[in-house]
């Protein structure tokens, strides 16, 4: 089932997310409905705060990146659930690259970011990870990450790129602008949680 995407403005997107168990209610449903929801709206990553739950949950499928990307074959059809996650540590150079959000539309914006990431996580078995990442794989993840620290790209940007923003993101918040995927507006009701 495809769910409304959250949109910027809502508290929910700021709330830190809380870890759940493998017990939570429906749980493979809601990770099923989460792909559906990225698929459907062209994202390659989505965090369970942009449908509404402040749980520490995201799902990612970076194959889009697969064309871009030809020189790292290792990073060919990454799907993957991350429960629990804890970035361990940050490391490398920094490096910027445009970032987009689903809760965000029509808006990209640089961001600059370490290249290298240590997380440690749960699968959707509840199977431990500790692994490390780089290049977009890494830039992906954090920018999921941050959703579940209740962060969201545009707070990375100079005060004077968010100045330009600002209208926006106003705009998005108030159901102005509307992307082809269903959104859920901060003005509307909103999801239990
Ligand atoms: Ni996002």
């Amino acid at each position: 089932m495809i769910l409304p995407v959250i949109a910027f403005g809502d508290p929910v997107l700021r709330k830190v997310g809380v870890d759940i168990s493998s017990d939570y209610p429906q749980l493979p449903t809601l990770i099923s409905d989460m792909f559906e929801t990225m698929y459907h709206a062209h994202g390659v990553g989505l965090a369970a705060p942009q449908v509404g739950l402040a749980i520490r949950l995201f799902v990612i499928d970076a194959s889009p990146f697969d064309e871009d990307e030809e020189d790292k074959p290792k990073q060919l059809n990454f799907k993957k659930v991350f429960i629990n996650a804890e970035i361990l540590e940050e490391s490398g150079a920094e490096w910027s690259f445009s970032e987009g959000c689903l809760s965000i539309p029509e808006v990209r914006e640089e961001v600059s970011r370490k290249s290298v990431i240590k997380i440690r996580y749960q699968d959707e078995n509840f199977k431990t990870f500790e692994e490390t990442y780089d290049g977009i794989l890494a830039r992906i993840i954090q920018h999921e990450y941050d959703h579940i620290e209740g962060k969201l790209f545009v707070d990375k940007i100079s005060p004077i790129k968010k100045r330009l923003i600002v209208k926006k993101l106003d705009a998005i918040t108030k159901g102005i602008i509307r992307p082809e995927y269903k959104m859920k507006y901060p003005a509307q009701k909103k999801r239990k949680n």
